[in-house]
């Protein structure tokens, strides 16, 4: 029985929940997953065991794991006939509102598993979502570019089949990279849990109503599209793309400074951690490995992103203000490099989180004390007063 400890850290009154998933200490920049620190999981194992350890609480044996992979891999598949949700978003739709949309219509076609109630629908729809969750963003990703879904094929592993789903074509042969399903497993593997953040808490309060299990993973999906928390990895690409050489940094470290200015550096700061994103340095690691593999070290991205940290890290205003990059700084060039356009960033954080709410969904929803959620405010209002009559205004 592992030692049970609880972290104290001074804020217990405004704890949202309890939670034996996902431990963070924003102070020392550690994250656990059931014990485990993120840094061993993203370099010793890999999604579908990690999604097995969010699940269940255990590192899986052998046995265990090899039936959790076959129970997901027989769902890969979509019903067919959600292929016309696709086609009723114009062309140009971002792929977040598409996979938003589909993932809620889940609830209407795997109505056998949207009972809360029934421990056994609860897990089929736990089973369901991840095995599900990467045909629905790669088909979101083909209907954007105008080329043909492709269906899943069950004999490749959980990245690799993400892969080929978004890059091959029925007119020519496709091989999945090696590199690049080991990174995308990472990327995955980095995303797939943390905590109580904005779109894990939304899942917990839809789900805490007895909405169906789809319905609350797409309430989930449409809070991380925000800039603020998943889309910030869309926003970071694009903000160092257009910083465009290193040259032109410190005017952006000036704007992001700028009390008058809006302008924040994407990637940067995070409510939480206070001294570094542990999953910030593994993916940094990763982004040099991965582009050196392909061959683009010098991607001029890249070489701003690191000299952008380096001159912000080495500025009071970011020390004081404690900001470092996050898990966002990084993910995009990775995802760019591996032929993503920037509007697939947020739907594959989405796609790795998928995990993480479903299994703070379920330990929320088996246990039998939890109530509906209901935050309240402080009013800041009129005090009462009485109608006036129009013509006496
Ligand atoms: C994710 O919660 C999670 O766990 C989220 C996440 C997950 O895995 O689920 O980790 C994923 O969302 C990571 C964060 C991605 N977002 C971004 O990178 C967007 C840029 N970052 C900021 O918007 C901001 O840092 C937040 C939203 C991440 C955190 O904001 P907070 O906690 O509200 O911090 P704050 O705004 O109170 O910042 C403190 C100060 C402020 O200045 P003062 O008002 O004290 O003068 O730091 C400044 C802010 O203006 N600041 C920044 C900054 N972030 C904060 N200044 C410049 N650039 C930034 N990025």
């Amino acid at each position: 029985q592992a030692d049970v400890f609880t972290f104290d850290p001074g804020f217990t009154s405004t704890a949202s929940c309890e939670s034996a998933i996902t431990f963070i200490d924003g102070g020392k920049g550690e994250l656990l997953h059931r014990g485990y620190p993120i840094d061993q999981l993203a370099a010793k194992s890999h999604y579908l065991e990690v999604c097995y350890l969010l699940l269940y609480g255990e590192l899986p044996s052998a046995a265990q794991l090899e039936d959790f992979e076959g129970r997901v891999t027989k769902h890969t598949m979509l019903h067919e006939q959600m292929m016309n949700f696709y086609r009723g978003f114009r062309r140009d739709a971002h792929p977040m509102a598409i996979v938003c949309g589909v993932m809620g219509a889940m609830s209407a076609f795997y109505q056998d598993s949207t009972d809360i109630n029934d421990p056994w629908q609860r897990e089929v729809a736990s089973i369901r979502m991840i095995a599900k969750v990467p045909t629905v963003t790669a088909w979101a990703y083909k209907y954007s570019i105008g080329q043909p879904f492709v269906y899943p094929d069950n004999n490749l592993d959980y990245a690799s089949n993400f892969l080929r789903m978004c890059f091959a074509v029925p007119a020519e042969e496709y091989v999945v990279d090696p590199i690049l399903a080991r990174a995308m497993d990472r990327i995955f593997t980095l995303h797939a849990d943390h905590e109580q953040n904005a779109s894990t808490s939304t899942v917990r309060l839809a789900g805490s109503s007895g909405a169906n299990p789809f319905a609350c993973i797409a309430a989930g999906v449409a809070c991380l599209w925000g800039p603020a928390h998943g889309g910030a990895n869309q926003a970071c690409l694009e903000m160092l793309q257009e910083i465009g050489s290193v040259d032109r940094i410190p005017e952006f470290i000036a704007r992001a400074k700028d009390k008058n200015d809006p302008f924040r550096l994407m990637g940067f700061g995070h409510r939480v951690y206070k001294n570094f994103d542990p999953r910030a340095k593994v993916m940094k690691e990763s982004a040099d490995e991965v582009l050196e593999l392909l061959g683009v070290e010098n991607n001029p991205v890249l070489q701003v992103a690191k000299e952008l940290e380096k001159q912000a890290l080495a500025d009071p205003y970011f020390a004081e203000k404690k900001l470092f990059p996050n898990v966002d700084f990084y993910s995009g060039i990775i995802l760019e490099a591996m032929g993503f356009p920037t509007s697939m960033f947020t739907p594959i954080f989405a796609l790795s989180r998928t995990v993480g709410w479903i299994s703070q969904w379920k330990e929320m929803i088996g246990d039998e004390k939890q109530k509906i959620g209901r935050p309240r405010q402080l009013y800041t209002g009129a005090a009462y007063r009485d109608y006036v009559n129009v013509e006496d205004r």
